[in-house]
């Protein structure tokens, strides 16, 4: 499969936020960016997730294209509930795909270069399913609620409170703009955050 043909299945040039599903044995989803430029793919996997450890392992998953602010929002903080996985037989294999999502993008790892907090693999399609193409016009309240699970992980990741205003900015565009499912993400972030705080303050106190 050529990159240009990225293009049909939602991964244009640019960083395009999919749903990568990894693990033939124990299924995993998290949000990663697919960075496409100059007709070449690479994905940039922090240490320390699931998703770090499958890539390494198996160099195989599936970028999963979805606009549901849901499926984003919890599969950054946790996994997805078994029903979300269909498979995708492969040679001898079968790779985890995200059920509902409008497209999926089955990728092989070329080149991998390590460094100390991450790993960069050049991506190469070799397979894609196309599922739904019905049209959907930007709505700022989805975009507002990806954005803020991204500083949420970041929150997750450092416990610097200044994600959290920046997480309270975008929450006030969601629910000015969002519908009711980018509002139902919005809930599921806050009370993640909400727990995690609550982890981070009660952690300070004992010290
Ligand atoms: C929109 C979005 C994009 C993200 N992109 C990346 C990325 O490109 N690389 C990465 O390592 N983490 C990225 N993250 C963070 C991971 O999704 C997060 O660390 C997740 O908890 C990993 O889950 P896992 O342990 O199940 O793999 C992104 C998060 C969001 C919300």
């Amino acid at each position: 499969m050529e990159v240009s043909e990225l293009n049909k299945y939602g991964i244009c040039d640019g960083i395009s936020e999919i749903i990568l599903t990894s693990g033939i044995e124990n299924p995993n989803a998290a949000p990663i960016g697919v960075i496409r430029k100059d007709n070449r793919v690479f994905i940039r996997l922090y240490r320390g997730s699931t998703t770090y450890e499958n890539v390494k392992l198996e160099k195989i998953f599936a970028a999963n294209v979805t606009c549901d602010p849901v499926l984003f929002v919890k599969s950054s903080f946790s996994n997805l509930e078994n029903e979300n996985f269909r498979y995708y037989p492969l040679n001898t294999t079968k790779i985890p795909l995200l059920k509902n999502s409008a497209s999926s993008v089955i990728f092989r790892c070329g080149e991998i270069k390590h460094t100390e907090q991450a790993m960069t693999a050049e991506i190469i399609p070799m397979d894609a399913v196309a599922n739904d193409y019905r049209p959907r016009a930007i709505n700022r309240g989805l975009t507002a609620v990806i954005e803020a699970a991204v500083h949420a992980t970041r929150y997750e990741l450092t416990g610097d409170n200044k994600f959290l205003d920046l997480i309270d900015q975008c929450m006030e565009t969601t629910y000015k703009c969002g519908g009711q499912r980018e509002k139902d993400a919005a809930e599921i972030l806050l009370n993640e955050i909400y727990e995690n705080k609550k982890r981070v303050d009660g952690g300070k106190s004992t010290e």
